[in-house]
Order: structure tokens, then C-alpha cells, then sequence
């Protein structure tokens, strides 16, 4: 549930969307990336993170929004990005799929279901854009399962130790896929 007194604005990002994916918009999507990752969040990094780094990849991320080859769901509460996930559409003859990625809420923010909100707005979006199949990876060792699970993904498949979050400690990448069209 979302705090009574939060008010959260849920916006689409990119050229048709409420929300233009602008510099403005690529600092606060660099701030949140980095808040997320230095609290730990399995979204590309392992603290310690510089923002630097985080901002070269959040870079090529605001292109796309803004040339429409991924779409973007952005929470807003007061001036503040809480919460963003992207979904990449495939094209030719993978057009029907999509991929979910960079799925994050502020580490402030997390656990009182603004995570729910972000994975409902974008399996809508996914829908609405006609796509059958959608996929996304998580670690493994995030209490992430059940989270995705409720949006009707499922494992199809791991890559053993993929992912090193520290010297001694890899993790397995799993993959994990939904119809859009009956997983919300
Ligand atoms: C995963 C994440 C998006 C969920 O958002 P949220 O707002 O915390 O989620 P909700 O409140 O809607 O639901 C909480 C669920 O997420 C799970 N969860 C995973 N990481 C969590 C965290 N750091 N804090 C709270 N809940 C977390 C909880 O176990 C809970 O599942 P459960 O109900 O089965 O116990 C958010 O915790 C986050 O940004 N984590 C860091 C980044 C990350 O790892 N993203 C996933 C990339 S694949």
C-alpha cells in the first residue's frame, strides 16, 4: 500500500508520453540509479557506485526514451523521481516481445508498494503495445521471486554466477518471462 499521505504521479516517458525524457529528466533518473544502487538494488552496479559512472549509463538510457526505442514509466512524487522501469519493445521478427529492465524504486520508498505500481503501469504498457511475451533477468539472492511472480513471470532458465556482487560472492542471473496480455 501507498502511504495515504504520498502522492505518487504515475507518467510515460518519451516522446509520447506526459513526461519529456530531457536533460532535467537525466539528472534526476542519474540520482535515483545511484541512490538505488548504492543502497545495494540489483540494477547494474555494486556499491560502492560513483555517480559518474552512473550517469554515463544512464545517458544512453534518456536517448532512447527520448527517440522512442524503449518507453519509460516514471513515478513522480513533489519534484522527486521514486520510482522508474523501462520497457524495450523487440523489432522485426521479435516485434511481439519486449524487454523490462532498470526496475527501481527509491531505497527510501521501497516496500510499501510503489514496486507493485511500476510493474502493473508497465505490463499495461506492454499490452497496449500488442506484445505477447515479455522477459527480464533478475540476481539471484533478492527476495525478487515473489515480487515478479505476482505479475505472472516465471524461470525459464539461469545462468550459474553471472553476476559478481562481491570478491568470493557470484550469483546466478535468472531469467524470467510474462504474456503481458493476462499478467496484470
Ligand atoms: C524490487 C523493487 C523494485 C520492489 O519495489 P518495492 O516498492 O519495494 O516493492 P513493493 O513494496 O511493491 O513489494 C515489495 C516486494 O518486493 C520485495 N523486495 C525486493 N527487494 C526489496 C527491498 N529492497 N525492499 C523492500 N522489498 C523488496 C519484497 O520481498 C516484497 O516481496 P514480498 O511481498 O514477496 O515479500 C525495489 O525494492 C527496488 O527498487 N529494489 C532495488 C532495485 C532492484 O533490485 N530492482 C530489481 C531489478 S531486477
Amino acid at each position: 500500500m501507498v502511504p495515504a499521505a504520498v502522492t505518487v504521479e504515475v507518467h510515460r516517458v518519451g516522446p509520447a508520453g506526459s513526461l519529456a525524457a530531457d536533460s532535467q529528466f537525466g539528472v534526476a533518473l542519474t540520482t535515483l540509479w545511484h541512490a538505488v544502487s548504492q543502497a545495494g538494488g540489483a540494477v547494474g552496479f555494486a556499491p560502492p557506485v560513483e555517480r559518474p559512472a552512473v550517469a554515463a549509463k544512464a545517458a544512453p538510457v534518456v536517448d532512447d526514451l527520448r527517440s522512442g526505442r524503449a518507453q519509460g514509466i516514471a513515478l513522480i512524487a513533489g519534484h522527486d523521481l521514486v520510482g522508474f522501469g523501462r520497457l524495450t519493445p523487440g523489432t522485426g521478427i521479435t516485434a511481439h516481445t519486449g524487454s523490462i529492465t532498470l526496475v527501481m524504486i527509491d531505497p527510501t520508498r521501497q516496500g510499501s508498494g510503489l514496486g507493485a505500481l511500476l510493474m502493473n503501469e508497465l505490463m499495461t504498457l506492454a499490452a497496449e503495445l500488442g506484445l505477447e511475451r515479455v522477459e527480464l533477468s533478475i540476481r539471484d539472492g533478492h527476495r525478487l521471486d515473489g515480487f515478479y511472480r505476482r505479475h505472472g513471470f516465471v524461470e525459464w532458465g539461469r545462468r550459474p554466477g553471472w553476476v559478481r556482487v562481491a570478491d568470493g560472492d557470484d550469483r546466478d542471473e535468472i531469467f524470467l518471462w510474462a504474456d503481458p496480455r493476462s499478467a496484470r
